[in-house]
């Protein structure tokens, strides 16, 4: 895939209404309040936004959020999104009733250089997720110009995503931008080694990963619960923990085709086990592949931690996806901790993907130290696995 995109800073925007989509997909508190639990994403969207009212532009923002599946959901509003945005950027947002109805329309046709419309959740219209020509056209026609900043939607072939770009001359923002330079970077011209630490429950969920990351890193650690797939598939006793039986025989065939490649693959050499999956369970420490029944692994032991850190830290590059243990407990925060502090000390370029890995980086205090953590769950995924990512292919090459 070519990343080398088009973006706000190759085109002119003066004068013009841009159709500008973000990933606006925040948190909300669960007990309907309106109240954004995370306002990141909306934070990221802010120096593109920022940028293009500076340059003269009229911006149409929309995004998606949540899953309605073509219906009105009032829980699902982006209101609370408009609020917020106009505090950060210190200006009224102006706030659409819907996504291409008659008030988006009024509303965009009436927009003045310097203003911001916010259209309503994108996945109201139906034909949104089903990328439907009429939809897409539909936005075109209230703008001149097509911006996308949302990264954490780009593996989406969606209307607002990709559609519009058959309609509109289509470039990136500045968060996009970012992504691809810090992860297209890693993955396309890395400085060496490259270390990529792999973590999270499931081996099925990082095959695609996993398998694109043979071809390029030089070594590749694995931790969280996938591990013990691993270990069970080299006849280790793993207890009661996480185990995906039909995934063994395919981590065989990493552990053999890593040999192949000549990239180190690193497993666990111990790990912390806990009596049962709760904060205060009983733990203590035993070999990796020796983990008695009714027991159950929740972190990297100490050896291991110390053993993933050494390779962290004459790494030239480290891209980090899935956390080490359960590190929502404290107990068995650990091995992600000192995962996260190894990456925090080390001189290399650090990229950490989005979704859980974020929010432990996050939430360990780390978030500062790090050069890079992708805005992205999916979409950061689907880039690693090397897949062709819909919302940056349809933006005009540079
Ligand atoms: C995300 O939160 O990962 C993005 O906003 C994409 O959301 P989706 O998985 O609902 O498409």
């Amino acid at each position: 895939m070519n990343y080398n995109k088009k973006t706000v800073k190759d085109i002119d925007v003066k004068g013009k209404k841009v159709l500008l989509r973000c990933d606006f997909n925040v948190p909300m508190a669960k007990d309907g309040s309106g109240v954004i639990t995370d306002d990141k994403r909306i934070r990221a969207a802010l120096p593109t936004i920022q940028y293009l009212l500076d340059q003269g532009a009229a911006v149409i923002a929309c995004s998606h959020m949540g899953k309605p599946k073509g219906e009105v959901k009032p829980e699902l509003s982006l209101k609370p999104v408009a609020v917020r945005l106009g505090e950060l950027l210190g200006k009224d947002i102006i706030m659409a009733a819907d996504v291409v109805g008659e008030d988006a329309q009024a509303k965009a046709a009436a927009l003045q250089p310097g203003q911001v419309l916010l259209l309503e959740n994108t996945r109201f219209e139906a034909g949104e997720t089903k990328n439907d020509p009429a939809l897409a056209k539909a936005m075109a026609g209230m703008a001149e110009v097509y911006v996308s900043d949302a990264f954490g939607a780009v593996h989406r072939a969606h209307a607002s995503t990709a559609g519009v770009a058959d309609y509109l001359p289509a470039v990136s923002g500045f968060l996009i931008q970012k992504e691809l330079d810090f992860i297209g970077g890693a993955l396309a011209n890395p400085k060496r080694p490259l270390v990529a630490i792999l973590g999270g429950s499931k081996v099925s969920s990082k095959i695609g990963v996993i398998n694109n990351l043979l071809e390029i890193a030089d070594t590749i650690i694995i931790g969280g619960g996938m591990a013990y797939t691993f270990s069970a598939a080299q006849g280790g006793a793993v207890g009661d923990s996480l185990l995906e039986e039909d995934w063994k025989d395919y981590s065989l065939e990493m552990i053999q085709k890593a040999k192949d490649k000549g990239v180190k693959l690193l497993l666990p050499v111990d790990t912390v086990i806990a009596d049962a999956f709760a904060p205060d369970a009983s733990s203590k420490v035993v070999k990796a592949g020796e983990i008695p029944d009714g027991w159950q692994g929740l972190d990297i032991g100490p050896e291991t931690v110390k053993l993933y850190c050494d390779a962290v830290a004459d790494a030239g590059t480290v891209i980090w996806n899935g956390p080490m243990g359960v590190f929502e407990f404290d107990q068995f925060a650990v091995g992600t901790k000192a995962v996260a502090e190894a990456l925090s000390k080390t001189n290399a370029t650090t990229i950490i993907g989005g979704g859980d890995s974020a929010a432990a980086v996050q939430q360990l205090g780390y978030a500062d130290k790090m050069s890079h953590i992708s805005t992205g769950g999916g979409a950061s995924l689907e880039f690693m696995e090397g897949k062709e990512l819909p919302g940056v292919a349809c933006l005009l090459d540079a």
